[in-house]
């Protein structure tokens, strides 16, 4: 990963302004990024506010289960979308309204990557992460995430993986699952 930002820094992509978009758990992002700036990845929430007005908030699903849609979305930094285009990494953010489980999903060729930046949150019910947490995904590991009660999550991520998956993730839940 290091080495992949030492290449993009290098390379210094294009970047592409893409269409602001809003979804309805962006009215989390003032306290989440709040939060973030008195924690210990202050730098990169300050670094998010600064863009805040910039960002393409999405969901990535065809479809997404009504309650969700209104406590998740996310937003690229970097990618084969862009804004910053870049073709081997997506780079962005995550935010989840509190009391939100994101349903169980893996993915395919993939290496997912989280760093808290903001909220309480756990992985698979294994432990609660604070933030400057770094939890890796390793391709098709089957992963659920569960926010606290009080505070919105924001989570920084990284996908690393082959272009033409990351150009189309496919994104789905795992059926037949229970979505607790
Ligand atoms: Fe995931």
């Amino acid at each position: 990963m290091r080495e992949e930002l030492s290449r993009i820094i290098a390379a210094n992509p294009p970047i592409t302004p893409r269409a602001i978009s809003q979804k309805p758990v962006t009215a989390h992002f003032s306290r989440a990024l709040d939060t973030g700036e008195r924690g210990s990845m202050q730098g990169m929430a300050r670094a998010l506010r600064e863009q805040r007005d910039r960002l393409t908030w999405e969901y990535g699903y065809d479809k997404v289960p009504p309650a969700l849609a209104r406590k998740y979305a996310y937003c690229e930094i970097l990618g084969p979308r862009g804004p910053i285009a870049w073709d081997r990494l997506i780079l962005g953010f995550v935010l989840f309204a509190p009391r939100t489980t994101y349903p169980q999903h893996s993915h395919s060729e993939i290496e997912e990557s989280y760093i808290s930046v903001s909220g309480a949150w756990s992985e698979n019910n294994a432990a609660v992460y604070a933030p400057g947490s770094l939890i890796l995904n390793r391709p098709g590991d089957e992963h659920r995430i569960t926010i606290g009660d009080q505070e919105p999550c924001l989570l920084a991520y990284a996908w690393a993986g082959p272009a033409d998956k990351l150009s189309d993730p496919k994104m789905k839940f795992t059926a037949g699952r229970r979505q607790v």
